[in-house]
């Protein structure tokens, strides 16, 4: 089995089953503010999951790129992964918990399908608590399809609810399937993912999104009930094709060779050895599809960038455990570009942008590395084992030699020593430089919740993107959006800093149309359409085949037309809109500024 069959048998069968099969969306989510990257498919999906109208109707399945930073610190372990491909299917308001788990049994054990012995699965659901009652219907369901009684777990929320994927938004109880992992052919009597977490792995999660999780922490029900499917797509083919873990499945394993011959060691050496390759295939491949997606993100000190940075400066120092001591990532980097430019062509037109990036990295921190753990090594000797890093030593060590304070920690934990991360903060702070636990928890609410506030800077931004390419040429297009409680950021193509006067016509243009108070409206089309009738807006893949396209003004006039029947803005956009904007008060650029080489950003608010 490979990553390719296993994509397409998954979307096939979805497919079969009425499904309308959506590209990927980008792993930088586009205006939530809540999270900074995609974590699951149904992340892009959350306007959808809470009653917005999907155009592709109510039955979706798709392969979703994915980054989850959460899990960082296991990585090196058989299973988990910072970047992961995740299939899913996705019932809007349409099917519930009998098909979603008739079909998830049916791909994953008819001979058609994935044709899995059942006696090597088992499954979990939730057990219930005051927000949601125990799953016996699933269970039930599970069991009228031959799953054995004893093979179910009911396990708390901790394990079996799933969501929301930022603070706040779709969530609910979920379902999930485990396969058998363990030294014996079959589980023994009685065992199940209750019984023996180590030996169950899970590979398919069916959530039933029915909650809304709020601001203050409480569950309301949603207007539909939703499911929301997620499997791991490195996982799968890992234990259907047989392998010890998911670095042998061909979107991994090339990279594993590689690092093999830049090294010249085994990747079966020793477990320190497989634990630093792991390491290294990883992140490096993490940090590959983040910069290569699209939204010109490189290694940088803040938000993704950090995170860029992180994963590279990370692979840099396992690969000096592996004696590699010369700038290789480049040489990974173009690695991960094969693996993947057939199935994401946007890795591939951003090629140039990625290796160059990478490779500036890697230079920079190989300047001071070496100092840095020289520096180190001064800094504990001779400590006792029960002594501390301090935070401002820590903070020493980011500001002077570039150790993101991850890799200050994993460094004293290999000495059994522990940092003072709290102290860090506050220094970090003092020097208003973002960690990265700031810039995660940055914010607070989400889209899916702060409702009206939100709403309007996202018009805002319409208007926005739209008076920059009427004030600074079309050339101006959106290289990304995210909007917080209080404030708009829009970043875009443009060569040059913005002189006053031209800020100054930006924002009156806007304010104009605010005070024309044009009604927002939006209509369904093709992709091909929305380009005919000149909408602007990310016409990537990611919106499928069929579009919203966001009128603000006349729904049928020209961009020229006489002010009545003008169109000021259309834009492929998911939604949601105010209705007029005369309900955006007014609008002022706070800040504009360089966001990377060829793009500015403009962070605006609404008073
Ligand atoms: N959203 C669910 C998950 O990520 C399916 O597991």
């Amino acid at each position: 089995m490979t990553t390719k069959e296993l994509r397409r048998k998954y979307l096939e069968f979805f497919k079969s089953k009425g499904h309308s099969v959506i590209p990927s969306a980008s792993l930088i989510p586009e205006n939530d503010p809540t999270v900074l990257f995609t974590t699951a498919g149904m992340h892009p999906l959350v306007p959808y999951l809470m009653g917005e109208k999907h155009p592709e109707g109510t039955r979706l399945t798709d392969v979703q790129k994915c980054i989850r930073t959460g899990d960082i610190d296991e990585v090196g372990d058989n299973s988990h992964l910072t970047f992961f491909e995740m299939l899913g299917n996705w019932s809007l308001g349409d099917y519930f918990k009998k098909e979603a788990i008739e079909w998830s049994f049916e791909f994953l054990s008819s001979p058609d399908w994935l044709g899995i012995d059942i006696k090597k699965l088992s499954v979990s659901v939730f057990e219930g608590d005051d927000d949601a009652p125990r799953d016996e219907e699933s269970a039930e369901i599970w069991h009228s399809l031959g799953i054995e009684k004893n093979k179910i777990a009911y396990l708390p929320k901790k394990e079996n609810w799933w969501g929301p994927a930022g603070q706040t938004g779709p969530c609910g109880p979920d379902t999930e399937m485990f396969y058998w992992v363990g030294e014996s052919e079959y589980p023994p009597e009685g065992s199940n993912p209750g019984t023996d977490e180590e030996n169950w792995l899970e590979i398919w999660n069916d959530v039933f999104m029915q909650y809304n999780k709020q601001t203050d922490g409480s569950f309301a029900t949603l207007e539909q009930m939703n499911v929301d499917t997620g499997m791991g797509l490195e996982r799968v083919v890992a234990v259907l094709s047989g392998l010890k873990d998911v670095y042998q499945v061909d979107t991994m394993w090339p990279i594993v060779q590689k690092i093999e011959e830049i090294s010249g060691r085994e990747y079966i050496e020793n477990i320190e050895v497989i634990k630093s390759m792991r390491i290294i295939a990883d992140h490096l491949r993490a940090a590959v599809m983040i910069m290569g997606d699209n939204k010109g993100i490189g290694p940088s000190n803040v938000d993704q960038g950090y995170v860029v940075r992180k994963l590279i400066r990370r692979s840099i120092r396992h690969g000096k455990n592996l004696g590699i001591n010369d700038n290789f990532c480049s040489k990974i980097a173009e690695v991960v570009v094969d693996i993947f430019k057939d199935v994401y062509p946007e890795i591939e037109t951003n090629k140039d942008f990625v290796i160059t990036q990478i490779a500036e990295e890697e230079s920079r921190f190989r300047n001071t590395l070496e100092q840095g753990i020289k520096r180190f090594n001064q800094l504990v000797e001779g400590r006792g084992e029960d002594s501390v890093i301090s935070g401002l030593e820590a903070f020493d060590l980011y500001q002077t030699y570039g150790f993101p304070v991850e890799m200050t920690v994993e460094l004293a934990k290999e000495k059994g020593l522990e940092v003072d991360l709290k102290n860090f903060e506050i220094e970090m702070e003092k020097h208003q430089e973002l960690s990265r636990k700031g810039a995660e928890q940055r914010f607070k609410g989400g889209l899916a919740d702060q409702g009206e506030e939100t709403k309007r800077l996202h018009t805002a931004t319409h208007l926005l993107h739209a008076a920059l390419r009427k004030i600074l040429g079309e050339h101006v297009e959106q290289r990304g959006s995210n909007i917080t409680a209080d404030r708009l950021r829009f970043d875009f193509s443009h060569p040059e800093k913005l002189t006053p006067e031209q800020k100054q016509e930006v924002e009156d243009l806007v304010n104009a149309a605010i005070k024309k108070d044009y009604p927002v409206s939006f209509q369904e089309m093709t992709v091909d359409e929305a380009k005919e009738q000149g909408a602007i807006g990310l016409f990537e893949d990611k919106y499928g085949a069929k579009v919203k396209v966001y009128t603000i003004g006349d729904p049928d006039g020209a961009p020229e037309a006489s002010s009545q029947s003008e169109t000021f803005s259309r834009e492929i956009c998911g939604g949601p809109h105010v209705s007029h904007t005369g309900e955006l008060g007014h609008f002022r650029i706070k800040k504009e500024t360089s966001s990377s080489a060829g793009i500015r950003r403009i962070k605006a608010i609404l008073e």
